[in-house]
């Protein structure tokens, strides 16, 4: 007898930057998540190689996709749809995803949909686990700042599908200036979490760090006058004292990209008064923002949603899986054969 199909399952590739990953949600329930990991292969780099990155999303696509399946406890007959990230990300890596997912479809007779990747972090702030937790009511318009290694966003969601750019970065992410300081400390790759390790027994006031656009009605980003005058402050150190001082410099070099962020999204709420803030993106995975954003919120009278677990904000296919799964319940599915990446698409 033929088993029924369990409705709406979605199987979801993402490959767009240095993790290798596949997904199984039912709608928003997460029923597994699974992230290969690169940075060995990149952090002698000291960021991500392209070629290298290439080369390992194909060799690890097949297997992860494997091990997303197994974990769901479910096989690729039960599913419904597959989504893939086709941008913005780094143009070779998202190739691996989309042709791993366009080969799945046609082996399988799959329907498939092309998800931003950018759409996928915010709403990575209503994933869910197995058993539907948490249960959060989203209330719209929900303002949101998403920040990783690839963009810097406040974005204003209006409802699934509707959103507005408010303020995005006008150079480097966030992470990126993290992760280009983290280099230039010659602490590896990715910067973000060990800056924030060190910070946390550093003193921020060490070093006086410029207040990018200082302008109120300026609602963007800008973190590469950061990164140049932290360049040029660390130069002009003796290599003794920048080893003395390394939790220093960290902790005074991320209170300045936090600051900034903080600065802007504080400015985007009171001028936009949303029903709701979140924040989410692989930068929010730092506990120190996250502390700074959940005062700042609250002296503005809200509350803030960050996505229920720490993984939902650094890359998963899972998120991916989630917008998928609802493009699909609106019919918007894509074409096969004409699918392709969009390495730089907005959202
Ligand atoms: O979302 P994500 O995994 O990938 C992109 O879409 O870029 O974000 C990766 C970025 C990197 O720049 C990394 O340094 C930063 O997020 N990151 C962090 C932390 N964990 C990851 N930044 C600050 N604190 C963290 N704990
Ligand atoms: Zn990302």
């Amino acid at each position: 007898m033929r088993k029924k199909l369990k409705k709406g399952l979605v199987l979801a590739l993402e490959t767009s930057a240095d993790d290798t990953c596949a997904s199984v949600v039912d709608g928003q329930r997460v029923l597994s998540n699974v992230v290969s990991s690169q940075t060995e292969i990149h952090k002698e780099w000291g960021g991500i190689v392209p070629n290298l990155a290439k080369r390992a999303h194909m060799e690890r696509i097949g297997p992860v996709v494997e091990m997303a399946l197994k974990r769901a406890k479910t096989s690729m007959e039960e599913i419904e749809t597959v989504a893939v990230s086709l941008g913005p990300g780094l143009g070779i890596a998202l190739a691996a995803g989309v042709n791993k997912a366009k080969e799945i479809a046609r082996t399988y007779n799959k329907r498939i949909i092309g998800v931003n990747h950018v759409e996928g972090h915010l709403w990575s702030l209503a994933l869910q686990n197995r058993a539907g937790n948490p249960v959060r009511t989203l209330e719209f318009p929900l303002l949101v700042l998403t920040a990783s290694g690839g963009h810097t966003k406040i974005v204003l969601i209006e409802e699934f599908g509707k959103y507005q750019i408010i303020g995005e970065t006008l150079d480097d992410a966030a992470g990126e200036a993290l992760d280009k300081a983290a280099k230039m400390l010659g602490l590896g790759y990715p910067g973000g979490p060990v800056i924030e390790r060190l910070a946390l027994e550093g003193d921020e006031k060490y070093l006086e760090m410029p207040q990018p656009l200082n302008i109120n009605k300026v609602l963007n980003f800008s973190f590469s006058g950061l990164k140049t005058s932290f360049y040029y402050k660390v130069r002009g150190m003796e290599k003794e004292e920048v080893d003395k001082h390394l939790r220093d410099l960290a902790a005074s070099y991320q209170k300045a990209v936090f600051d900034h962020l903080e600065r802007k999204f504080k400015l985007a709420i009171i001028k936009l008064e949303p029903k709701m803030v979140g924040a989410t993106g692989g930068v929010l995975a730092n506990l120190t923002l996250r502390k700074r954003l959940r005062k700042m919120a609250k002296v503005t009278g809200r509350e803030i949603l960050f996505p229920a677990k720490k993984i939902y904000n650094t890359d998963n296919a899972a998120m991916i899986g989630l917008v998928g799964g609802w493009k699909a319940a609106r019919g918007e599915f894509d074409e096969i054969d004409s699918l392709d990446i969009k390495p730089n698409w907005e959202v």
